[in-house]
């Protein structure tokens, strides 16, 4: 649910997301929130009660797109993710959760925000996408429909496998090298070229604590647990 469904028109139509819709993995609807106002000039925002700077979004046309959503999808218990800077910050854990379900709505804000009752209504989860602001909940979406959808199984090639990525076991991923071996007089590490595989993963396995200990202390900590 957004006002702005270009946006997500532009992101789902390129690279991984656009193969996942078109293996029919994931199926992304953009609804505008516009279309569903009842207004005769197509009004979706008004003036906040109690006076203040800027527009919220008025509760009606926010409720007809959910209600149209629910019962045109046949959506039983519907998660509803506002994306805020008051949620709960995202992460790799969230992501797996919602990986797991079969529906989500998503809906973005704008302006100084929505009308109260909407989150009360039909909210579910509210989410940040971290400790800063943006002009509206549509990247914050689309980042987490991709961070999810990449954990689908099929969504990821054989060649972009998430078995070994960062966050795996609170870790922070090894280094990586290609072609060629030697590159503005830096060497590929020679472990690498060995063709000993056990010590690859030894070596990628204390490069991945030694990068994590150094630059994500919190994660370290939970890791060593
Ligand atoms: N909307 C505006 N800023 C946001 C943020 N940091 N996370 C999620 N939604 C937002």
């Amino acid at each position: 649910m957004t006002l702005f469904p270009e946006i997500f028109h532009s992101y789902m139509n390129e690279s991984i997301m656009k193969k996942a819709v078109e293996k029919n993995i994931i199926e992304v609807n953009i609804y505008n929130i516009r279309d569903f106002s009842t207004n005769k000039h197509k009004k979706v925002d008004d003036y906040p009660f109690g006076g203040g700077a800027g527009m919220v979004m008025t509760p009606q046309p926010i409720y007809d797109t959910y209600k149209y959503i629910i019962e045109t999808h046949n959506i039983k218990n519907p998660r509803v993710v506002y994306l805020t800077p008051k949620g709960k910050v995202h992460n790799q854990s969230i992501a797996q959760n919602f990986s797991q379900l079969d529906d989500v709505i998503f809906l973005c804000g704008h302006y100084e925000g929505i009308d109260q009752r909407i989150i009360d209504l039909i909210v579910t989860d509210e989410i940040s996408i971290g400790d800063y602001v943006l002009t509206g909940g549509e990247l914050p979406a689309l980042i987490l429909i991709d961070s999810i959808s990449r954990l689908i199984p099929g969504v990821l090639g054989q060649n972009e496998s998430f078995e070994e990525e960062s966050f795996k076991d609170n870790l922070l991923e090894y280094p990586h090298y290609t072609r060629p071996r030697e590159f503005m007089n830096l060497e590929v590490p020679s472990v690498l070229l060995s063709g000993n595989h056990k010590n690859i993963d030894k070596w990628r396995y204390k490069e991945s604590i030694k990068i994590t200990k150094e630059r994500r202390p919190d994660l370290y900590k939970k890791a060593c647990k």
